[in-house]
């Protein structure tokens, strides 16, 4: 579903992102994890088109999308929720998921996402009339994932969904995740919880320094000494 090739992003002289390679198949729940400044969000700028790649490959459903708009990649099924949420303090609940099913083509299909997004966190529901920006982090949090699903999406990339959040929270997004995958959603996971990422993936790609250090199930990377040193002590 999305294969990104060999991407180099540089901010000036700065290399963010080191000949990075990764790919995600349909239906899967793939995480990226490594510590502040490691490139985990410029990698998912470059996939939504947010930043320009030195160099390198990114495809989506077969296609390269390097320099294609971002509202023409959110239109294809392409959807970030962003790092720090971004969403509409100054308006309601649902008014904030309308903003995120804007671009579907039908009024129905809009009412049948927003339903699935109620069914996923009738928090949500019961305050729909609510100010998002009057709304606890967590609850913050949800909505920022509820827009990215009005969307309509085929793959979500999430960026570090429980910074900031309780671990009971944190909880929640990891139900929330593995309900994802009942409704046949494609998930890139961008975290530096690594323990919330290791609980829901299917296979991990930790990044550090602009590189991918390793890739592995889960599994497997809770039984490698040296990842565990490094990269899962916390
Ligand atoms: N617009 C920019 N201009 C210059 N440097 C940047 C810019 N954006 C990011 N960087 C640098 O690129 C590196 C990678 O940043 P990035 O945001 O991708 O890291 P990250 O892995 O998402 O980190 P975090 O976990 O803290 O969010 C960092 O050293 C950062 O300072
Ligand atoms: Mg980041």
């Amino acid at each position: 579903m999305l294969e990104v090739d060999n991407l180099v992003v540089r901010y000036g002289p700065f290399l963010a992102c080191d000949r990075i390679s990764l790919n995600v198949r349909p239906g899967e729940i793939v995480g990226i994890i490594g510590p502040n400044g490691a490139g985990k969000s410029s990698i998912a700028r470059s996939i939504v088109g947010f930043v320009k790649p030195a160099a390198g490959d990114i495809r989506f459903l077969g296609q390269s999308i390097v320099g294609t708009p971002s509202h023409h990649l959110i239109r294809s099924g392409l959807s970030l929720v962003p790092e720090g949420r971004g969403l509409f303090a100054q308006m309601s609940v649902e008014e904030n998921l309308l903003m995120g099913g804007y671009a579907l083509p039908s009024q129905e299909r809009r009412k049948t996402l927003m339903a699935r997004c109620y069914d996923l966190f009738p928090m949500l529901k019961q305050r729909r009339r609510q100010m998002a920006g009057t709304l606890s982090g967590g609850q913050q949090q949800m909505v920022a994932v509820a827009i990215g699903l009005m969307g309509d999406p085929k793959l979500c990339i999430f960026d570090e969904p429980s910074l900031g959040l309780a671990p009971i929270v944190i909880q929640q997004i990891g139900e929330t995740l593995q309900a994802m995958r009942k409704l046949d959603l494609t998930v890139l996971l961008i975290e530096q919880n690594a323990k919330l990422t290791s609980t829901v993936a299917d296979r991990i790609y930790v990044v550090a320094a602009g590189l991918i250090q390793f890739h592995d199930t889960p599994q497997k990377l809770l039984q490698n000494p040296e990842v565990l040193e490094k990269f899962l002590s916390a």
